[in-house]
């Protein structure tokens, strides 16, 4: 198999991709339910029938080509990752991982390999959580795990919520559970994916071997006071909404930190309301999101949050509510998938390393419920979740090349 024409295509595809942001120049910002995620799908499917794939479009946003095996009722292999991105991230984040499903189809056509079970390239919708705060809806529906109430249950920031997002996208949400895959209709899962952090650049390393993924958890905390005048207002006399939310706020990186096990914690988000210099803010919302492999770390900071928002609220004569957008446990990724991989890497003469990703994916979410397995691929200087983020198309063709090795022998069985 020719690298170099892999390499091509991938960087060929990745390049025409880059057009669908809402920020062109300043990064890419691919939100779920946009114009510019209809763009980006309509483009996938395109690819996907260029390549002989059967292409479907689910009732949650997602899209996936069929390559059919010579026995459509086994189990499938299915290979893929998420089209969204955050605001003003990168070109390659999720959708590198798209494109080289796509190009592993083809290489597995070219080479004349014919899969027992079907091959299935995923394009999954909102895997982020940039723009409703949560993440893995397109996955998590894929696997049943998305409903009417929880599309009507999270809004973005202006107030649109995902079932009416839905909407003017051209979808029913009153459907979404139709996009559930059959229960034992899906047998693996792989994720093409960059690292997103500095190892592999660092230690030039040419391919990642995920062997787990943390657990996560996100919040949107309300904190309320009272607004008043900040010039007549004296300090005793006040319900300062600010005062008790950064109490809390300023604590959260030290008790992430205590942990020493590689504990993070990360308030992202902070809006005061109304917002002005002279008004005491009435209200504060802020986000929160934990990750950790070990699950009763997670638990124990989102405590620690409570209990120290019971306090500083009451102090002022306040009061919160902590919003859960995600729970999400730690997951094991399948020994027996990353053993191939690692088989693969040597017959290829490619360096590898197993590492954990502190970035969560769709694999965690699928991870939870099907053997599942993550390559990685070097980002130069880990940068990524902004606009340098940037992997070279020759080590996504390589780490296709691995993947092909794989999909050769899972989809025999
Ligand atoms: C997704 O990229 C995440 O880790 O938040
Ligand atoms: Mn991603
Ligand atoms: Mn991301």
């Amino acid at each position: 198999m020719a690298v170099e024409q892999m390499t091509g295509r991938i960087a060929r595809d990745l390049e025409y991709l880059k057009r669908f942001t809402s920020t062109p120049g300043k990064g890419c910002t691919r939100l779920p339910f946009t114009k510019e995620a209809r763009e980006a799908v309509d483009f996938l499917k395109k690819l996907m029938e260029e390549a002989g794939l059967e292409v479907k479009e689910d009732t949650a946003g997602n899209v996936f080509g069929i390559l059919y095996g010579e026995d459509p009722s086994l189990p499938c292999v299915m290979m893929g990752s998420h089209y969204d991105s955050v605001y003003n991230g990168g070109d390659y984040d999720g959708i590198a991982g798209i494109i080289c499903a796509i190009e592993a189809a083809r290489q597995l056509q070219e080479q004349g390999i014919k899969p027992h079970c079907s091959f299935v390239v995923a394009g999954f919708c909102d895997e982020e959580g940039m723009r409703f705060g949560n993440g893995y809806f397109g996955s998590g529906a894929m696997l049943g795990h998305r409903d009417l109430d929880y599309c009507k249950q999270f809004k973005d920031k202006d107030d649109i919520s995902i079932y009416d997002a839905m909407k003017s996208y051209g979808l029913i949400p009153e459907r979404i559970e139709e996009a559930k895959w059959k229960e034992g209709s899906i047998g693996k899962f792989v994720e093409l994916h960059i690292e997103q952090g500095p190892v592999l650049d660092a230690e030039e390393i040419e391919i990642g071997l995920v062997d787990h993924i943390v657990g996560i958890q996100r919040y949107m905390i309300t904190v309320e006071g009272r607004s008043d005048h900040a010039g007549t207002t004296p300090m005793d006399m006040r319900k300062d909404a600010v005062e008790a939310a950064t109490k809390v706020i300023s604590k959260i990186p030290d008790w992430a930190r205590e942990k020493a096990d590689g504990t993070v914690a990360t308030v992202g988000l902070i809006h005061t309301i109304p917002g002005g210099v002279n008004i005491v803010a009435e209200k504060v919302e802020f986000t929160v999101d934990i990750r950790s492999k070990n699950n009763d770390n997670i638990n124990d900071i989102a405590n620690r949050i409570r209990h120290a928002l019971e306090r500083e609220t009451e102090e002022i004569g306040g009061s919160f509510n902590m919003e859960t957008k995600l729970v999400i446990t730690p997951v094991e990724l399948d020994h027996e998938i990353l053993e191939i991989m690692e088989e693969k890497c040597k017959e290829l003469h490619y360096t590898y390393k197993y590492l954990p990703s502190g970035a969560g994916h769709d694999s965690l979410e699928i991870g939870q419920v099907l053997p599942t397995a993550m390559i990685f691929v070097p980002s130069k200087d880990g940068r990524s979740h902004c606009m340098e983020e940037f992997t070279k198309y020759s080590d996504l063709a390589k780490a296709t090349q691995v993947m092909v090795g794989l999909l050769t022998e899972i989809t025999r069985e």
